[in-house]
């Protein structure tokens, strides 16, 4: 059966318009609204895009009432389960699963990518010694266009595919740089026996006076929540991807902009907020009070790691990660107060009217920085660890688009300043 298109009425002059509805594979029908400017000569409002879809995407698919996300179709619990981030980053990329050999030679291919230009080390070195690691990100993989301007002919599929790969490769050699440089440590390099996720923890904490054996623990984990980070739709930083990418800018400077917009504390920022709230707190006795400031009105303060714009529900991503944080404090036999401190905090928050009445669960930032922590990243780095897992999606939605080219992102506005008036000559003012 097709669907009836939906007729919108202007009532002032009696003017209509057809929307034809447009339904993807799942999802909630959407109303094609192309045809409202043009015929009744109203454009639409909706602030935040809270109803609007700005793109169609074979991608990832979330169900935010029923707490569903799948990639390419296959459950996020599935993928978590049994697949692993370079996997999941050949499926988000190419929408298939690989067979061994397409896998073998995706692996090899991210794995002779991954070192960085040796004057990139240099640039590092020009930030101060403690700049934010997300603001020398957003530089360093910005100034990618600069070092490998040679194969970046945006027509060609081929330059594009090699631009994305390079960047998947190369953000864990730039974000273990950006520690290093803070740390005053040494650079290091990859190493190309070691996994994606091996490798990128051996550029981080090994260093020249001894030898460092990556803990499979920590290998592990990592490669739990570079998967459940790799996409999710047309999130803030995704849309920016996407928006910039619209314009024809090369994809280092759409993913720097990815950077920027994740870096926000209602978007990825969130997971550095959620650590520095809860040591606020400090102890289970203040949970409560904390609780009752973030149902204040007039109080700015609100519980960071939790709320969604599209989960409805507990945010799938959150309880594996919950589960996982357990696991790795287990296995390295180390208990955190802050973890004792989450889950109070979580469970006076559900049981509360406040936040069931306006649906808020904990989503993907609220327990991921505890498994950080115990790993010994520092909390400036969290964000950090979420750009070098978004990176594929990033890439693969701006792929996506690229290959399927739309028109260019231009939204419109409701102009509210002053109507026209005369310039005053500045004696007169
Ligand atoms: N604590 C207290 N109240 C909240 C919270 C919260 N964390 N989140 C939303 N609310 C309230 C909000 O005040 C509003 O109340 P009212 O209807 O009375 O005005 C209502 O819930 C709806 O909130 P909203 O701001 O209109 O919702 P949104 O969809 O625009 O924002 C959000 C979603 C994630 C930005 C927001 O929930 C938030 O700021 N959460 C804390 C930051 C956070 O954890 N961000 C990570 C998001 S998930 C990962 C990612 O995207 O990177």
């Amino acid at each position: 059966m097709s669907d009836k298109p939906v007729i919108l009425t202007d009532q002032n002059t009696g003017k209509s318009v057809e929307l034809p509805i447009i339904r993807g594979t799942e999802g909630e029908p959407t109303l094609d609204i192309k045809s409202v400017a043009p015929e009744l000569g109203y454009f639409t409002y909706d602030p935040g895009y809270a109803g609007t879809a700005s793109c169609t995407s074979k991608i990832t698919f979330i169900d935010g009432g029923k707490g569903i996300l799948r990639y390419r179709g296959y459950p996020i619990e599935q993928l978590a389960e049994s697949s692993s981030f370079l996997e999941v980053a050949f499926l988000l990329l190419n929408g298939e699963l690989p067979n061994q050999d397409e896998y073998t030679e995706f692996v090899n291919e991210i794995t002779y990518h991954s070192m960085v230009h040796e004057k990139l080390n240099t640039f590092i070195s020009g930030f101060h010694f403690d700049a934010h690691p997300m603001a020398m990100m957003a530089g360093v993989v910005g100034s990618l266009a600069a070092f490998y301007h040679a194969k970046l002919d945006m027509n060609n599929p081929v330059e594009r595919k090699l631009a994305a790969m390079r960047m998947i490769a190369k953000m864990p050699t730039l974000a273990a740089a950006c520690y290093r440089h803070y740390m005053g440590w040494p650079s290091a390099y990859p190493l190309n026996n070691l996994s994606y996720t091996e490798r990128f923890l051996h550029m981080m904490f090994s260093v020249p006076a001894e030898s460092y054996k990556v803990s499979p623990v920590a290998a592990k984990a990592f490669d739990l929540l570079f998967i459940l980070h790799a996409d999710h739709e047309q999130n803030a930083s995704t849309s920016t991807v996407r928006l910039v990418g619209s314009t024809g800018a090369n994809p280092y400077a759409c993913v720097a902009a990815g950077i920027s917009a994740l870096w926000g504390p209602a978007h990825g920022g969130a997971n550095e907020e959620v650590l520095k709230m809860l040591e606020q707190i400090g102890h289970v006795s203040n949970v409560a009070k904390f609780v009752d400031k973030a149902k204040d009105r007039d109080d700015p303060f609100r519980l960071m790691g939790f709320g969604h714009r599209v989960y409805k529900n507990y945010d799938p991503r959150a309880s594996i990660i919950r589960e996982a944080a357990h696991e790795v404090l287990d296995e390295l036999g180390r208990s955190d107060p802050l973890m004792d401190l989450a889950m109070e905090l979580e469970r006076i928050a559900l049981e509360d009217e406040y936040f069931i009445e306006k649906k808020l669960y904990p989503n993907v930032d609220f327990y991921s920085g505890i498994i950080y922590r115990a790993l010994g990243i520092p909390v400036s780095m969290f964000t950090v660890m979420f750009a070098i897992a978004r990176t594929v999606g990033w890439v693969s939605q701006w792929l996506e688009q690229a290959n399927n080219p739309s028109r260019i992102g231009r939204p419109r506005q409701v102009y509210t300043g002053p109507a026209e008036r005369p310039y005053v000559d500045i004696e007169q003012r």
